[in-house]
């Protein structure tokens, strides 16, 4: 039996700081911590149409059997729909069903659905409270997290969106047995990339229990959740607006969104940033920052979660290094790179970040296409 956990977010800055509950089976109790947490008269349940019939409908009755008024917003799901045109549409429902100042978000669903209603929280009447509740691994250690929130335009992904932070996340990894198996993958990338970073010992249990949370075990699955949570929670905290330290949680995203965009997002972003982490390991252990078979432990990862180790044959290693000018994190046009110099440890000299010769990233993306 997996016990409940409560984790206390203290906020730098001028943010707030919130709580984050993790249990298997809270979601039951959220027509009473919603209220309590987010003071509203009116309850906006915001869900794709495929969590919405899982638990968005569920969560909206609940809210109406505590004498709450409460609707249920959807939209059709995939990443398609993270968009100012999904967003105008819902805002505008809203309006329409005389929704007012007095409003709170409730965020039912996997990353998407958190961006798209988080910045539908930011930016209706100017700002309402936003409870997160998410339902895939990506959005229960990252997405909810952090308080990012937008959507994508024609010129690129996340261009348009707002900082707002959540008043609670609530996460119920029971969840995670209805969603598909290459989601769970997606997620633990991200969990793969948090132990890399900065815990080894997580990233060593982590072998463990991947192939339990592969198959939706809620134990483990509970596990693996508060620990990514503690990480990612810790490192925000610490820099809200992402100045310095966050930039920590950009390691395997350099190489990662570059081979992303090269592939016209035909590859989804964990499986992306799994293979990021492994390429910027070796250009790391052949510029003699990274501890040697570094990029080894996260290529065997990487294949427990059955995830790409090589570069797509139809991705020329001179474009992905193309993309990697692109990446809207780098300063005047020059990529920067996060450095392992260990398993759970970052190079922490040079702002976190440094600049890479081209001809080395390039060696590496070509062997791994090889
Ligand atoms: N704001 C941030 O800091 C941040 C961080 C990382 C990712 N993101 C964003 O998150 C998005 C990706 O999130 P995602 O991978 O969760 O995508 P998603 O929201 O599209 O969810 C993936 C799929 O799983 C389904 N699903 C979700 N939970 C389910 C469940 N419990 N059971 C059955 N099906 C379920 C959804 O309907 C969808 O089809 C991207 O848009 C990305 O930009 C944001
Ligand atoms: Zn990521």
């Amino acid at each position: 039996m997996f016990l409940e956990d409560t984790i206390q977010v203290q906020a730098g800055g001028q943010a707030r700081g919130y709580t984050i509950r993790v249990g298997q089976g809270i979601r039951r109790s959220l027509p009473q911590m919603i209220p309590a947490h987010a003071k509203a008269h009116r309850y906006a349940v915001i869900a794709d149409e495929r969590v919405a019939e899982l638990y968005g409908v569920d969560i909206t009755e609940g809210l109406q059997g505590e004498g709450r008024d409460a609707r249920l917003f959807t939209f059709p799901p995939g990443e398609g729909s993270k968009t100012r045109e999904e967003w105008a549409r819902l805002t505008g429902a809203m309006l329409d069903a005389g929704f007012g100042r007095d409003s709170a978000v409730v965020a039912v669903g996997g990353g998407v659905t958190g961006d798209l209603a988080g910045f539908v929280a930011a930016t209706f009447m100017r700002g309402v409270p936003l409870v997160q509740v998410p339902t895939s691994l990506v959005a229960m250690i990252d997405s909810s997290l952090g308080g990012k929130s937008g959507v994508n335009v024609p010129e690129g992904k996340n261009l348009v969106g707002a900082f707002h932070s959540p008043h609670l996340v609530v996460v119920d990894p029971e969840v995670a047995v209805t969603l598909p198996r290459e989601e769970r993958a997606q997620g633990l990338a991200e969990a793969v990339k948090h132990g890399a970073i900065l815990d080894p010992v997580y990233l060593a249990d982590l072998e463990g229990e991947i192939p339990s949370v592969m198959k939706g075990e809620v134990g483990a699955t509970g596990r693996v959740v508060v620990r990514s949570i503690e990480i990612k929670t810790d490192v925000v905290s610490k820099d809200e607006r992402e100045s310095g330290f966050r930039k920590i949680l950009n390691f395997g995203h350099t190489l990662g969104h570059a081979v992303e965009a090269a592939g016209a997002y035909a590859l989804p972003h964990g499986s992306c940033v799994a293979l990021g982490m492994i390429l910027e390991a070796r250009v790391g252990e052949r510029m003699g920052i990274t501890r040697k078979g570094t990029s080894e432990t996260l290529l065997k990862m990487t294949s427990l979660l059955d995830l790409p180790i090589r570069l797509p044959t139809e991705l020329a290693p001179a474009v992905v290094l193309d993309f990697t000018r692109s990446d809207k994190k780098g300063r005047a046009g020059r990529p920067r790179y996060v450095f392992l110099s260990q398993l759970g440890k970052v190079v922490a000299d040079e702002d976190w970040a440094q600049e890479v010769p081209d001809e080395i990233v390039l060696e590496v993306l070509e062997d791994a296409s090889r």
